[in-house]
């Protein structure tokens, strides 16, 4: 099915034959175009940016590349098909037909599930709105906006759930949506992570890696979810994140063959030398990961925690891949391990799985990231470069949960506070590494060069060529 391009917000999900909803949106929609111009991209107006557009949710032609003026990209509102006699497939409502109206007595749980995720969509925005003036090329310039475009289109996404199926108080949690800033002492984002800086490109590379991934992992869940709509909107959203994953693997893969190039060809491996030549070490991207990587830890939330156990049982958030589990679906009675600090040490209790739902979407989470960190460890091998990346322990650098209460280096040991402050600029990034990494920021916009700290792509985007236009200036 495709969207009709001449309303006002393209949609396949029949805003023509609902006044009501069509109307808040299209009073949502100008609010939102303020919080773009004030918080979206800096400087972008009257860009015109070869992107991509979701026109349909058919997996085989979703997308339309072209060029788009910045302010003027089509935000729609677009469902995956409704998949016939769906069922609640988890929880004390498993087989029951999945739920197509928000059943009252979940109805604040479900409303905090679908702002909590909306609430990331607009952050990451605000986070990245600075990077387009140190873009290292116009292929990443483009990389970039895309993300921000479709993050922006996420936001649409959870406000059309708020706006059809929560009446007053969904109309006030989108506005608050657009009022909540990243980093803003008064009226912060919900989440730690949505208020940390993205000053630089391997920060946003990092970020787009680590913590993009951790949007897969909720999606994932709440794609499970036993309010069919939410399921519907959230599996169309993971299409898109994919390529959010992309442009942080293949960002930190370009910026280590960068460096290892240089060191082979240089001889060198002291960290010094190779910012002399005007790339990142390999012990600074290191920090850079152990950093994004536990901040991302975080996002999952406190490792037993009973609104994850309320979430599941109650059929509104499942398991990454739920369906997929051989098991009863409803975890009453089953064990999960999880960590504790105990008599100065890290240790293994049993909780209950239910209580543990966090923990278990960290450690699938966890998986994951690892995966894409040994193909960073092969660009090496490659090279030569005997150097190897390492995810840190999930208890390394926690502010949530019981972990948080130890200092726990990343290779899991609890350590001391003098330990700690002694060690923490080996572990993490420093202002001295985050400076020099600024340093090496500069604004690259001859088409098909590359800033000198990151290698090229192998391809262009949508089979153009690396020197193409991807990016064109008043
Ligand atoms: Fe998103
Ligand atoms: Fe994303």
């Amino acid at each position: 099915m495709n969207i009709d391009y001449s309303e006002k917000i393209p949609n396949n999900v029949n805003l023509v034959e609902n006044r009501t909803l069509q109307r808040a949106l299209e009073h949502w929609q100008p609010a939102f175009l303020d919080w773009w111009g004030d918080m979206g991209p800096e400087g972008t107006k009257g860009y015109d940016i070869y992107l991509r557009t979701a026109i349909s949710v058919d997996p085989k032609g979703w997308a339309h590349f072209d060029y788009v003026k910045m302010p003027d990209y089509r935000w729609g509102i677009f469902l995956n098909p409704a998949e016939a006699d769906r069922k609640v497939n988890f929880g004390a409502h498993k087989g029951e037909p999945a739920w197509q109206e928000v059943p009252g007595e979940y109805r604040a749980n479900l409303r905090r599930l679908i702002v909590t995720q909306g609430d990331t969509e607009p952050a990451s925005v605000e986070q990245q709105r600075h990077l387009g003036l140190t873009a290292p090329s116009l292929y990443d310039l483009r990389n970039l906006f895309q993300v921000n475009v479709e993050e922006g289109r996420h936001l649409w996404a959870m406000v059309y759930l708020l706006h059809a199926y929560f009446g007053r108080d969904g109309r006030e949690e989108a506005e608050a949506l657009l009022e909540r800033r990243s980093g803003d002492a008064d009226n912060p984002r919900i989440l730690g992570a949505f208020n940390e800086r993205t000053p630089d490109w391997l920060a946003f590379f990092m970020f787009t890696y680590f913590t993009d991934r951790d949007g897969k992992y909720q999606l994932c869940s709440l794609a499970e979810s036993g309010f069919d709509p939410l399921a519907r909107t959230t599996r169309f959203m993971l299409t898109e994140e994919a390529h959010h994953m992309f442009v942080g693997e293949s960002g930190v893969g370009r910026v280590i063959q960068r460096t290892a190039e240089v060191m082979v060809q240089q001889r060198i491996d002291d960290p010094a030398e190779v910012r002399r030549h005007g790339v990142i070490d390999l012990p600074t991207i290191q920090r850079y990961l152990n950093f994004h990587f536990s901040v991302t830890m975080d996002l999952f939330g406190a490792d037993v925690s009973s609104n994850a156990a309320t979430f599941y049982s109650t059929g509104l958030k499942g398991r990454f891949e739920e369906t997929k589990a051989d098991d009863d679906h409803l975890l009453t009675g089953a064990a999960y391990p999880v960590l504790e600090v105990r008599n100065g040490r890290l240790a293994t209790s049993e909780a209950p799985a239910l209580n543990a739902l966090n923990e278990r979407l960290r450690d699938d989470f966890i998986k994951d990231a690892a995966a894409g960190v040994e193909r960073w460890n092969r660009i090496l091998q490659k090279q030569g470069v005997a150097f190897a990346f390492k995810v840190p322990h999930k208890a390394f650098n926690r502010k949530i949960g019981p972990l948080s209460t130890a200092k726990i280096d990343p290779d899991g040991n609890v350590v001391s506070d003098a330990e700690w402050n002694a060690n923490v600029a080996r572990w993490l990034p420093s202002e001295s590494d985050r400076a020099f990494v600024a340093s090496l920021m500069g604004r690259v916009i001859e088409p098909g060069k590359f800033a000198n700290w990151i290698a090229p792509p192998p391809r262009g985007i949508n089979n153009q060529s690396l020197d193409f236009q991807y990016v064109r200036f008043d």
